[in-house]
């Protein structure tokens, strides 16, 4: 393996190069000589003592070495927070993701939640007190902090429509991502039905848009690539005054463009502004997303469930689609949003631990 001279020196990890607590990098890398050499070098059974043209001297561990040079697999995997994935469908409903609130004060409550979410995209906490919102809350806040948004944090709310959403009516919702209209989409969400009165009906529909991306891609490359490239922008309009879009539009499938792994599903149809196509080809994009929407509207697909209080959902929100149907009477229900990059950042350091996830850096 060839280390470019100018790399090694500008990773050097003592305490002058890499401030000891806070991890930053002290070195002012573009003072480093562009030519930069090895003047000296000695090698140990722990290590290499390098001594540079410059005049510093820096030592380089074996550990170091390796997770620099050869780890390239592992390091994808911690750094990006990766795990194996269980696709699902409808079967799921035998036997899904739980955890339950009694382990509250275990030391690895939030860690086994975290692990089923990246894992199924979603998982349940079961028996959450429901007499008040708190106690969802606090839990949460475990995971990270709650994200704000025009709609406020934390939310406690009976169907209304105080917020103008359809989220807020009890109105059917047929499976969707929230928050398309962010340029960085909400990373959980999470819903506690803490009571429902004088009616019925309401059940909770969950589909895995990573299963409906595989169905896609085995049945139509066609659309998957419109879908995967077409921009598609967004819109909040319904609050007095606000009008949120993102900077840009985005595909309805992102992926990681170096790992070529399906990232992010964005699929709402009630938020949808234009479609970034010459208008003589938009139907292009339409003919694509019919497909999509079939899958997703694909009996084998959906997964419902009765949520009853007690039963907390969070779930990725990224790949995650939710839905309800139809309810009468009046539901109380709580919940929040968390970025991708906190619970992520969560996740990684619970599943890997601190030194792992550090020594996967560069
Ligand atoms: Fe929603
Ligand atoms: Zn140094």
């Amino acid at each position: 393996m060839r280390v470019p001279n100018i790399w090694l020196r500008d990773n050097c990890q003592c305490a002058t190069c890499v401030h000891t607590e806070t991890k930053q990098r002290l070195l002012d890398t573009f003072k480093i000589p562009q030519d930069i050499s090895i003047k000296s070098h000695e090698i140990q059974e722990d290590g290499i003592n390098v001594g540079w043209s410059d005049g510093h001297n820096s030592k380089y561990t074996m550990g170091f070495l390796r997770h620099a040079c050869t780890d390239f697999g592992m390091k994808n995997i911690v750094r990006r927070g990766l795990s194996k994935l269980e696709i699902w469908d409808s079967s799921i409903a035998s036997d899904p993701p739980k955890v339950s609130y009694d382990w509250f004060s275990r030391g690895d409550f939030v860690k086994m939640i975290l692990n089923r979410i990246r894992q199924y995209g979603f998982c349940y906490i079961d028996d959450v007190p429901f007499n008040e919102p708190e106690p969802t809350e606090k839990l949460l806040e475990r995971i990270s902090f709650i994200r704000p948004t025009h709609y406020g944090g934390f939310y406690d709310f009976t169907a209304d429509l105080a917020s103008a959403d359809t989220a807020y009516t009890n109105i059917a919702l047929e499976a969707h991502t929230d928050t398309t209209y962010f340029s960085d989409p909400a990373g959980l969400q999470a819903f506690h039905l803490l009571s429902h009165t004088e009616g019925e009906g309401g059940a909770s529909l969950l589909v895995d848009g990573f299963k409906v991306a595989k169905d896609l891609y085995e049945s139509d490359m066609e659309a998957y690539e419109v879908l995967s490239t077409v921009d598609v922008h967004c819109h909040a309009s319904g609050n007095d005054g606000i009008s949120i879009q993102p900077y840009k539009g985005f595909p309805v499938l992102q992926h990681d463009l170096t790992s070529g792994n399906l990232l992010q599903v964005r699929w709402n149809s009630s938020d949808r502004a234009s479609v970034d196509l010459p208008m003589d080809r938009v139907d292009e994009w339409y003919n694509a997303a019919r497909k999509w929407d079939a899958l997703v509207k694909k009996k084998g697909n959906e997964y419902w469930e009765q949520l009853t209080p007690g039963r907390l959902l969070i779930f990725d929100n990224w790949r995650v689609m939710h839905g309800r149907s139809a309810f009468t009477g009046k539901r109380r229900i709580c919940g929040a949003y968390i970025n991708r990059d906190d619970w992520i950042s969560k996740y990684k350091m619970l599943h890997h631990g601190r030194e792992k996830v550090l020594s996967h850096l560069l």
